[in-house]
């Protein structure tokens, strides 16, 4: 079981571990997925929601994931094969997972990445109202050749990083460039608001209506916590198996969650008070971001400075978690297939860029093509998010909860009884029963049963 571990990296010390893991979280999902989720369904009582998801079930989960890793020392699909032979279906799981949202992720961090350079340009300043750069970001992406370069480019980077090996390439990029995001959108938020009609939006931010809450709210609420988080797709479990010996899992996973979720709210007190004071729907779907914020800088002293910045930060939040998402299928296809990990690495790129391509296209000049009614964007964002890390999420917590050896959990968890977890009852309580039967009854829901 452990043959693979003494040819593996290591990450440096407890902070390691807690940037690469925030650098896995915190992307595009805080950033652009989380403003247009929460205001498709209506704000606060979304936000509510979220947070609730995210105490209860993505940090149990982000624990457990840990364990599992750790435990194992090995790649999603081995790691639950080594603990269990019958589950490493979870595995493949969270493999499929991870090209699917690198198919549609690649697309949008090739957006943002074309939004800096048209910042560094000074073509972005050149606008001023938000229906311009409405009629700019849906030229942008119907172009047929332009947003699939920035999509090929985007993965070619993401590559060159994981070439690089975990250590070098996944540790450093981490640990310079996640504060500087934190200041930057801290100074962001400040300016919007201050934007005229901004209260407005904080309203329908922060005062939960719950009268527009349905069941299926819920399961989006959950979705994205799980995708925000990384979670229920074998992310973290490939990324703790890397992990130190002693490293103290439960502060890792509680520090992560604090700074994405910390990340998520303010992309949000950034977004919403400017949605409302540029007069645009805050259900405007994934253009949200691509509107407000070139609208918010345009107002700003030194406008061109900010968005760039802004833009280049972005860019490293997203790579990342791309990084992370790569990092899965190429660990997967090196140990289990016995691949190098150059061409395993190769492997992942090749085909994650064609799916990535066929996914740009499918909202520009493909966008008549609808599978079950939907773009294969839209599709592969909806498929993962409310189907695969739910469901991937529900069998971790019976694999965890019930299956896995409960003295292997709590090593863990402990390092081997060195550490104390005073809450760990409670814990098991929630991955046990709480986690999986809300689960259930959200699934079970969605598909109409009751
Ligand atoms: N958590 C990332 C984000 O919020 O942008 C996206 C992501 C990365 C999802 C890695 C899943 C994953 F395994």
């Amino acid at each position: 079981m452990q043959h693979h571990s003494h040819t593996r990296a290591t990450l440096g010390g407890k902070l390691s571990a807690v940037l690469v893991a925030t650098g896995s979280s915190v992307g595009l999902g805080n950033i652009w997925r989380f403003p247009y989720v929460a205001g498709d369904n209506g704000g606060g009582a979304f936000l509510v929601i979220y947070i609730l998801c995210v105490i209860l079930m993505g940090l149990p989960l982000m624990i457990a994931e840990f364990s599992v890793g750790r435990a194992s020392h090995l790649n999603a699909v081995g790691a639950y094969r080594a603990l269990d032979r019958r589950w490493s279906f979870l595995g493949y799981n969270g493999v499929l997972a991870a090209f699917l949202i690198l198919g549609f992720y690649f697309v949008v961090s090739g957006w943002t990445a074309e939004y800096m350079v048209h910042s560094v340009t000074g073509s972005l300043a050149q606008y001023t109202t938000a229906a311009e750069y409405e009629s700019v970001f849906t030229n942008f992406i119907s172009n047929p050749w332009r947003p699939i370069l920035y999509t090929v480019l985007f993965a070619l980077a993401t590559h060159f990083v994981i070439a690089l090996g975990v250590q070098k390439g996944i540790e450093r990029s981490a640990k310079m460039l996640m504060p500087l995001l934190f200041v930057v959108l801290i100074a962001l938020s400040i300016h919007s608001l201050l934007m005229p009609g901004g209260g407005e939006g904080l309203r329908f931010f922060f005062q939960p209506d719950f009268s527009k809450v349905t069941p299926s709210t819920v399961l989006v609420a959950l979705g994205q916590a799980f995708f925000s988080l990384s979670i229920g797709i074998g992310t973290m479990v490939t990324y703790a198996s890397y992990f130190k010996p002693e490293t103290n899992l439960r502060h890792t996973a509680l520090n992560v969650t604090i700074l994405d979720t910390l990340v998520a709210v303010l992309a949000g007190v950034v977004i919403f008070p400017a949605v409302f004071s540029v007069g645009i729907e805050p259900s405007s779907g994934p253009s949200l971001v691509f509107i407000t914020l070139p609208s918010i800088f345009n107002g700003m002293p030194l406008s061109m400075v900010w968005s760039t910045v802004f833009f280049l930060l972005l860019v490293v939040a997203a790579l990342t978690s791309t990084i992370s998402l790569h990092e899965v299928i190429t660990a997967y296809l090196h140990e289990e297939w016995h691949m190098s990990r150059r061409a395993a690495a190769w492997t992942t790129t090749a085909a994650t860029t064609l799916l990535g391509a066929v996914a740009s296209l499918s909202v520009g000049v493909w966008s008549g093509w609808k599978p079950f009614g939907l773009t294969l964007f839209d599709l592969l964002d909806y498929v993962t998010a409310n189907i695969l890390l739910p469901v991937g999420g529900f069998f971790t917590c019976i694999f965890v909860g019930w299956k896995l050896d409960q003295q292997v959990l709590k090593d863990q968890i402990t390092n081997n009884g060195t550490l104390k977890f005073r809450i760990y009852r409670l814990f098991i309580l929630l991955l046990r029963y709480f986690c999986p039967l809300v689960m259930l009854m959200l699934f079970l829901d969605n598909l109409g049963v009751f």
